[in-house]
Formats: C-alpha cells, structure tokens, sequence
C-alpha cells in the first residue's frame, strides 16, 4: 500500500478546511484498528474550531502546528470500557497510525503530538476538555493539506531483521 511508504509527518498546512466526509472517513479508518480483547477503548475528541485549534496547540511545547491544522484528534481511552491501560497505549497506538495513513492516502498530511506519559500533558487536556475521571487522554493527533511536498524518511535497514534466530 503506497500510503503506507509514502507517509511522512506533515506539521505546516495550507489553510484548506477538511470536508465532513474526509474527517469521517479518517476516524472511521482509525476505528477498524485491532484492538486487545476488541474492547475498543477509544474516544475520540474531533477539534475543527480556529480558536479551540489555536489553544490546544499549547498543550505541549511541541504542538504549534495545531493552530494552523484543518482538524484535530484527541485521543483517548474509555477506562470502563478497557482491557488495562497498558492495552490501551496498543490499542489507540494503532488506531492512530491507521488515521495517519488513511489521511495520507486522501491527500491530507499528520502529525502525531505526543502526550502519555508526560503527566504536564496529559493533566492539560484533561483540563480543558473536563474530561471525567473514566476517560484518559493520551495523545493528539494533528490533520491538514500538506503545504509542501515532503519525502517520506528511509528507516528501512535490512540489519534490523533477525531471520529464525537472533544472531549475535
Ligand atoms: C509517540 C510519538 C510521539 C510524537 N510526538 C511528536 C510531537 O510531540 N511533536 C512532533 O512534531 N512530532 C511528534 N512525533 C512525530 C515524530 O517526530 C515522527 O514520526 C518521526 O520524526 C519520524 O518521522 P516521520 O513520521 O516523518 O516518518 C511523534 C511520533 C510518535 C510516534
């Protein structure tokens, strides 16, 4: 799948705004991730507002880009719905990396914005989304048109593939 290869983080937008049916078809990609159990612990807090955009961009000093993406995706996880918080970081780790992917495959670029386990954070958003003690936030999840054309990053290193054994 090409979008898979082609993905790379995208952190600076055109102002383009993403149609209702483009946002859809993300968090529905996001959702037909596995998940521990098929608990499907997660809840997903959509952000398209300019002014709440530009706020949550403060929820980490690496997440400027939030006040110029056409969308944003808080993700959390639903601790009475759960298999165990541990399961949780897996289970929404592959729900944002589908979201990330199907994003590039319709032409919009992301990011993800690391939250968990940094407490600053994580307490952050939890504040400004008064979120009840049930739901933990974890991460957010930045979308836009890309403004430039970027190259994906070669990570592929065949000396990282151990073949049967683990050889020293
Ligand atoms: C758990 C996690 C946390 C990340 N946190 C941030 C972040 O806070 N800010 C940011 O700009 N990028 C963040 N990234 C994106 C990485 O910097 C990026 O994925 C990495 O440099 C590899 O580049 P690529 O995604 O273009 O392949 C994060 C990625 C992951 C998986």
């Amino acid at each position: 799948m090409n979008a898979i290869f082609e993905r790379t983080s995208v952190r600076q937008y055109t102002n383009k705004k993403a149609d209702p049916k483009t946002i859809e078809t993300i968090l529905k990609a996001g959702c037909a991730a596995p998940s521990a159990v098929n608990k499907q612990p997660w809840e997903l807090i959509v952000v398209t507002d300019p002014a709440r955009l530009a706020e949550l961009a403060k929820f980490s000093p690496y997440a400027v880009c939030v006040q110029d993406a056409a969308f944003a995706v808080v993700v959390c996880a639903d601790t009475n719905r759960h298999f165990g918080d541990a399961y949780d970081v897996q289970d929404l780790s592959a729900l944002s990396e589908n979201m990330l992917i199907e994003a590039k495959d319709l032409g919009l670029g992301g990011v993800w914005l690391g939250g968990y386990p940094e407490t600053d954070r994580v307490d952050w958003l939890r504040r400004y989304f008064d979120l009840p003690d049930s739901i933990q936030p974890y991460w957010v999840l930045s979308f836009g048109y890309p403004a430039h054309d970027l190259e994906p990053k070669q990570k592929w290193d065949p000396a990282r593939i151990h073949w049967e054994t683990f050889e020293k």
